[in-house]
């Protein structure tokens, strides 16, 4: 049987197949259409310090090979979580990686010291594609900004932290180089591209918010660029999304060397879609006689 384990810093999964952000909840609404123990690890849906009611309908728009999305980080805030999110997770028994968001250092950090507090969570993830107080654009688009996030983050935590990035920059490895410059232990890459769509007829935007994130296959190929140029940027390792919905699209991102993969978009299609890229990277690696799946990652052979 291959060795399908891998590490995002101290932290070990069983598998390097996880679910994204703000896909799957906080796990429970999945737990009788998808096999959760099964998963590398759960992240969950955003959470920040107070709850919020998100953007104005319509929320969601298809687009040809993905779709549009501007939820506006709607989440039940810190206090909810904890008392009536985190319980379920807990038991489930794999990973859980808690996604927090704000919009200044002092929030991320005291989303952090709150939550390693508790027992049952393995890492944060670090949403930083929220505004940057007093000034234009994401914290994810600024590199002292995250800079800032990540260091505030670690001196409230001993959790490991993952900080997830943009790809609305015009070079991400400057803001990978200081993520991991602050500390991060792992990032996670990419969000949403902006984008938009509009109703011809009425002339208005399809979405209540204007402009929206794109996810989805449609985002693949950028993704993965993406990830490639930051494995070869930086020292820690990844987590790569963008339009994975199956396991040839999961093996791009680890031979260009994700350590592991998310599944977003892929969730509203085939909400077993993680559990079957399992099972299809461990008949790829027996096929192609590999051992392990850390034999794999970053294994791009450029000739
Ligand atoms: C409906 C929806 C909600 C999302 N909510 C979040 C969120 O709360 N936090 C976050 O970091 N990313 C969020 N994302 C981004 C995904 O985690 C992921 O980075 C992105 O969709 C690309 O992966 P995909 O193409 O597999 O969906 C959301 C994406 C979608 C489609």
């Amino acid at each position: 049987m291959p060795d399908l384990s891998v590490s995002l810093g101290r932290l070990k999964l069983a598998n390097p197949v996880v679910v994204a952000s703000g896909t799957f909840g906080y796990g429970e609404d999945y737990k009788d259409l998808a096999p959760l123990k099964k998963l590398g690890a759960i992240v969950t849906k955003t959470i920040t310090l107070k709850a919020r009611s998100g953007n104005p309908p319509p929320r969601i728009a298809e687009t040809y090979q993905g779709m549009l999305n501007a939820i506006g980080l709607e989440n039940p805030g810190l206090e909810v979580f904890i008392c009536e999110k985190l319980p379920y997770l807990e038991k489930v028994g794999i990973p859980i990686v808690v996604s927090i968001a704000g919009d200044t250092p002092a929030k991320f950090a005291e989303l952090a010291g709150a939550l390693s507090k508790l027992k049952g969570i393995a890492a944060l993830e670090l949403n930083a594609s929220c505004p940057n107080l007093g000034k234009k654009g994401l914290i994810a688009q600024d590199a002292r900004a995250i800079y800032q996030v990540v260091k505030a983050v670690k001196r409230a935590t001993k959790l490991t932290v993952i900080t997830k990035l943009s790809p609305n920059v015009t070079d991400i490895t400057r803001i990978a180089k200081a993520a991991e410059a602050a500390g991060s232990d792992a990032l996670s890459l990419v969000n949403t591209f902006f984008g938009m769509a509009v109703d011809v007829k009425t002339r208005r935007p399809k979405l209540g918010n204007i402009t929206g994130g794109l996810s989805g296959p449609a985002i693949k190929p950028q993704a993965l660029w993406m990830v490639r140029q930051v494995f070869q940027a930086v020292k820690i390792p990844l987590i790569g999304m963008g339009g994975i919905m199956d396991t040839q699209d999961a093996l791009e991102f680890i031979i260009c060397g994700a350590s592991a993969v998310a599944c977003g978009t892929a969730n509203f299609v085939n909400p077993r879609a993680t559990a079957d890229i399992i099972e299809g990277i461990k008949k790829y690696l027996k096929e192609t006689r590999i051992k392990s799946i850390k034999k794999l990652i970053g294994s791009l052979n450029e000739r």
